[in-house]
């Protein structure tokens, strides 16, 4: 599969996507669930297309059974942007390219839109197609994934950080806030899709590689490239006093390391056998992504 074939296939993954997500949006005019969905709109989707190709590597043919679930993990992910946007958290006044929600609603309007999309992910996905055992699987590696274990527990180190900045606490802070939820990501799919322990454990490995990678080239593209411009706010600079790859590595050591995370990723994925070429194409999709 070439580069232009990856384009393609996340292009028709995120419009399948998109219009699911849409689905669970039908409410018109009730007022909590549009501010919700001003939010989820215009993300990369990048975590429900893990979640998919996950699934179809492992031999899933029913997309249906992994669609609610490609689509809770979107919401969680989006809850936990507008909670990193606050003034209290990283005081951010754009996401995807437009005014973040407290900027647009307040301050405890976002609050609550995020509250709202935690709970909401977890519906979706307990109400999804799928057999019980799995789904539990899934909601217990979700949880684990986003929670105290996971999510939360990267954002409290991430604001807790203080001098020095250590290689130790870095890979720390991007395992947690990042790394974990990319790895779930794909191993959702593969759960739904039956996929071996064998298999899985392997898959995790992976999902850890490309989750740092992703976390590094976030850091990387916070410094430099048309993000760090687009939407952003005047007279603030968005790594300012944090614990990031280029603060940790320098910018050309953090490209460094980057390249070696994609090596090491698609390493274990190549192991995995030719069901999983396309992983190649996401991990060089995102060592090379531009926003
Ligand atoms: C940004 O995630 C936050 C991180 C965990 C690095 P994405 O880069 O996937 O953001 P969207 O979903 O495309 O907006
Ligand atoms: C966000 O990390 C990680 C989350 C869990 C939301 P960042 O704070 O670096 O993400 P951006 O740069 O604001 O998207
Ligand atoms: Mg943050
Ligand atoms: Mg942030
Ligand atoms: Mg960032």
């Amino acid at each position: 599969m070439f580069m232009d074939n990856i384009k393609q296939y996340l292009s028709k993954k995120r419009q399948l996507v998109d219009q699911t997500l849409g689905s669970y949006f039908v409410d018109k005019g009730n007022t909590l669930f549009d501010i919700m969905y001003y939010s989820l709109d215009h993300g990369k989707r990048i975590r429900p297309i893990l979640a998919i190709a996950g699934y179809e590597a492992c031999g899933g043919k029913d997309i249906n059974e992994i669609m609610p679930i490609a689509c809770g993990l979107e919401l969680i992910h989006t809850y936990s942007l507008i909670h990193d946007d606050l003034p209290s958290m990283d005081n951010d006044d754009f996401r995807r390219g437009r005014e973040s929600a407290h900027k647009k609603f307040g301050e405890a309007t976002a609050i609550l839109s995020g509250d709202g999309l935690f709970a909401y992910a977890y519906e979706l996905i307990s109400n999804g197609n799928g057999l019980v055992a799995e789904k539990n699987k899934v909601i217990s590696r979700v949880s684990e994934a986003v929670g105290p274990k996971g999510i939360v527990f990267g954002q409290m180190l991430d604001i807790a950080a203080v001098d020095p900045l250590t290689p130790k606490k870095l890979r720390n802070i991007h395992l947690n806030k990042t790394a974990k939820f990319i790895e779930v990501s794909i191993e959702c799919g593969a759960l739904i899709a039956k996929a071996s322990e064998k298999t899985i454990e392997k898959i995790k490995k992976g999902g850890i590689l490309l989750g740092m990678l992703f976390q590094y080239t976030d850091d990387i593209l916070d410094v430099v490239g048309e993000r760090s411009a687009l939407g952003k706010t005047p007279g603030k600079d968005k790594t300012a006093g944090k614990i990031t790859a280029s603060a940790v590595y320098g910018l050309d050591g953090a490209r460094f390391r980057a390249k070696r995370y994609a090596e090491r990723a698609k390493a274990v994925f190549h192991a995995l056998g030719s069901e999983f070429m396309f992983f190649d194409q996401i991990i060089e999709y995102i060592l090379n992504r531009t926003f």
